[in-house]
């Protein structure tokens, strides 16, 4: 639990384990405890972790705008954030392949065969579409108009981390994104001022590959074609 911020835990304690996804047999306390209570509850329950908690580690919980409502309530805070369930043992093409990829049913119950499998009925639904072998319809977030060509691969060999592009996806309850082109955007240039270009737009790739190459040895394309075959 040291790396969940107290906001987290305090929301389990007060509105039960379902507010975050997990199993229903943590019930809510709203009724019986205030927030001093709760408070005084979480500065007693860190007193217990081995190894010692560290307030700094806890980052603060991120809400992203346009998080779509997934057909299972699936949190990166718990998996990546507290479990540290690395990002590329889930999207394992990202290494080696334009696309990072999500993970398979069989993967998700490679865990939950055992993990959450009595008691949560988030995870009785991933048992569910393994029984009918159908994959999850995961709602897609962050995506390129098809005439561009965005390869994972050459991103992740050369070292730029997942949150450059993606934001704390390990602190987000549910993913979304902020992305695209924009009205706003496009009338602050249409009067000459230049702001800074919106994310997944082609002036974003444009700037960080421009930014890359004053390093050595680094060769990120400008040309057309590069990106659009
Ligand atoms: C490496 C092991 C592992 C894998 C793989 C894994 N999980 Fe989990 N999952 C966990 C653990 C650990 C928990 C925390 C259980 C708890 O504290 O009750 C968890 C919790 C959950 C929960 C409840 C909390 C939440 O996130 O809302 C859901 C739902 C869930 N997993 C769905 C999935 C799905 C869907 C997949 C596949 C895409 C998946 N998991 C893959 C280990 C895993
Ligand atoms: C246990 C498996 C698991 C782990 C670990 C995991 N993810 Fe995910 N990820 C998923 C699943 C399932 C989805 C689809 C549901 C959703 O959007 O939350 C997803 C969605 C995403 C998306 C949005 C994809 C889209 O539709 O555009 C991004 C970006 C992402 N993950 C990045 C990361 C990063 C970065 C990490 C590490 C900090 C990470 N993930 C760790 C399973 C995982
Ligand atoms: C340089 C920016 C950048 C980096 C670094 C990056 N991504 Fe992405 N990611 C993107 C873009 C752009 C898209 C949309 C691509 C498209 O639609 O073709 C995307 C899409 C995704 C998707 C959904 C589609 C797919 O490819 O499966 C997932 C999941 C994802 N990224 C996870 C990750 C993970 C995990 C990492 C780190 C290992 C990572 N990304 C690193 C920019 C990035
Ligand atoms: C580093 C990658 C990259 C390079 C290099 C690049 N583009 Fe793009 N381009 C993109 C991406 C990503 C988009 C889609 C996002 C957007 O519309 O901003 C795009 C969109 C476009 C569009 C559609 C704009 C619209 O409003 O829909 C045109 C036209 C275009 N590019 C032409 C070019 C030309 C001409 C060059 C060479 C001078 C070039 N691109 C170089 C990544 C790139
Ligand atoms: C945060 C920085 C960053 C962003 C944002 C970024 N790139 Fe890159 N890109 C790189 C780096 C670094 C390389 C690798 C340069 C090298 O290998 O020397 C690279 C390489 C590439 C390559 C060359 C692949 C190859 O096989 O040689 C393509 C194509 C590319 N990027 C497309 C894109 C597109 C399209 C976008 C926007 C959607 C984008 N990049 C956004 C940093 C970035």
């Amino acid at each position: 639990m040291n790396p969940l911020p107290d906001e987290f835990l305090a929301n389990v304690i007060l509105n039960g384990g379902t507010a975050e996804g997990l199993a229903p047999t943590m019930p809510a306390f709203a009724a019986y405890l205030g927030d001093g209570q709760v408070r005084r509850v979480i500065r007693y329950i860190r007193t217990l972790a081995d190894p010692p908690f560290v307030a700094a580690a806890a980052k603060p919980i991120v809400t992203p705008p346009n998080a779509p409502r997934q057909p299972i309530f699936f949190s990166h805070v718990v998996h990546a954030g507290s479990f540290h369930i690395a990002c590329q043992y889930c999207h394992t093409e990202a290494r080696r392949s334009e696309y990072a990829g999500l993970p398979s049913v069989e993967r998700c119950m490679g865990c939950h065969k055992i993990i959450g499998a009595t008691d949560n009925p988030e995870i009785r639904k991933v048992h569910d579409y393994w029984a009918r072998q159908e994959p999850i319809p995961w709602i897609r977030i962050f995506k390129m108009p098809e005439f561009t060509y965005f390869p994972h691969k050459a991103h992740v060999r050369a070292r730029v981390e997942c949150q450059t592009c993606h934001g704390p996806i390990e602190r987000m309850r549910v993913v979304g994104a902020d992305v695209g082109p924009q009205l706003a955007s496009d009338i602050l240039h249409l009067v000459g001022l230049r702001p800074d270009p919106r994310p997944l737009t082609m002036g974003w790739c444009l700037d960080c590959h421009r930014r890359e190459n004053t390093k050595p040895d680094r060769n990120a394309p400008l040309d057309c074609v590069a990106c659009h075959h």
